[in-house]
């Protein structure tokens, strides 16, 4: 309906702009599990919310649009979206999973798909003769997430998905860190674009929620066996969550990011800091490639501290961003990797692949860039003061 409008305005103005049975300008909250049917003969179109209902349909089309694909699905967790659609593979296939994968999809990977004869490749992606190398006759499917957590690697999404095609391999991309409002990969090439919504499209820490969206009928068809099959379904108040977060989607990640390149060129010149990763620096190894294939360069950063040490004092010190697990949201959030989100990563394989122990992810919210920026400057003077006291004595 609304493909003449920009994607700000589409993120308001789509089929669920108002309740057509009341004009009510927000989408009904459907609590029903069940639905009377008409006849024993004719069934209507929702019979038990599993399989399908209303609140959530209206949430798996607007992000459907969003991402220019035929068909969305809502889970009741990123996790539960992405293992769902691993179920599309069978015993025997093998995957490509990109190295910093997500700390949970990782675990999921290794400890519950390999028991279903599942075989898995980690591959540095940003690496496209690597990615070529680690296919067997038996790949199935290509994994990436861009930027990669917590390095902000950059993958080139059309690029992997030509190769998973030459292959007979799929792609699917975990596009969390940026939403379709910054990156379409259907339009690049995969075959499914996944998400925590928990983060950025719903926005405010208050739900968990994931999404997946397929861009052909086939594979839409099997992936609804499995949504139904698995019933890890989003509940109908966080769908409704998910729905009001996504509304303010444009304006959150827009001032998000504005913030986020002055914070990371902020951190870039600071003595204690030993590295950025942010794709929207200059020396970011794939700024370009990421200019490209996305709209912007996203508000989730990381840089690395010296030592666990001296992370544990920047944490004391630091007052704006919570310190919590978690990202996309209203508020600053300052993440430990190695401890949080890539806990379940051991530690040789975690250092093998740059999760030091000094590294500190930070999602930036909508405070002001200035206030955050002062907060970092006097947590970074305090230690500075501090280490220069230490080499007196
Ligand atoms: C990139 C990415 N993918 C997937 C997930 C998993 O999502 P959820 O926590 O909603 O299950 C996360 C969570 O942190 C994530 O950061």
């Amino acid at each position: 309906m609304s493909h003449q409008y920009t994607f700000e305005t589409q993120l308001l103005h789509n089929k669920h702009k108002f309740d057509p049975a009341t004009g009510g300008v927000s989408v009904p909250i459907q609590h029903a599990s069940t639905f009377h049917q008409p006849s024993a003969v004719k069934f209507g179109k929702y019979d038990y919310s599993r399989s399908l209902n209303p609140t959530r349909e209206a949430l798996e089309e607007i992000i459907t649009e969003l991402e220019g694909g035929v068909r969305g699905f809502a889970f009741s967790s990123g996790m539960a979206a992405i293992s769902t659609a691993f179920l599309l593979l069978s015993q025997g296939d093998h995957v490509v999973v990109t190295e910093d994968v997500y700390g949970g999809t990782y675990r999921m990977v290794t400890q519950v798909l390999n028991r279903f004869g599942i075989e898995h490749t980690f591959v540095d992606m940003t690496d496209l003769d690597a990615v070529e190398k680690a296919i067997r006759p038996n790949t199935a499917l290509l994994y990436a997430e861009t930027p990669s957590n917590p390095l902000l690697k950059v993958t080139d999404i059309k690029a992997v998905s030509a190769i998973a095609k030459k292959h007979g391999a799929y792609t699917f991309v975990d596009n969390t860190f940026m939403t379709p409002y910054l990156q379409r990969p259907l339009e690049l090439g995969a075959d499914i674009v996944l998400h925590s919504a928990t983060k950025f499209l719903s926005g405010h820490s208050d739900t968990v929620a994931g999404l997946a969206v397929v861009k052909d009928e086939e594979l839409a068809n099997r992936l609804y066996t499995l949504q139904n099959s698995f019933g890890a379904v989003l509940g109908v108040q966080d769908a409704w969550l998910v729905m009001r977060g996504i509304k303010t989607l444009s304006v959150r990640m827009k001032k998000s990011q504005e913030s986020a390149k002055k914070i990371a060129e902020f951190l870039k010149d600071q003595p204690l800091i030993k590295n950025v990763f942010y794709p929207g620096l200059a020396d970011h190894p794939q700024a370009s490639l990421q200019l490209r294939q996305a709209f912007g360069p996203g508000a989730v950063l990381s840089f690395e501290l010296e030592n666990a040490e001296v992370l544990a004092r920047f944490i004391e010190l630091v007052r704006l961003p919570v310190f919590a697990v978690s990202l996309g949201a209203v508020e600053s959030i300052l993440s430990y990797p190695a401890k949080m989100s890539h806990a379940a990563i051991p530690q040789d394989e975690r250092e093998r692949r740059g999760i030091s122990d000094g590294l500190l992810r930070l999602s930036v919210g909508l405070e002001s860039a200035d206030d955050l920026i002062a907060d970092f400057e006097q947590a970074l003077d305090s230690i500075g003061i501090l280490e220069a006291q230490k080499e007196e004595v």
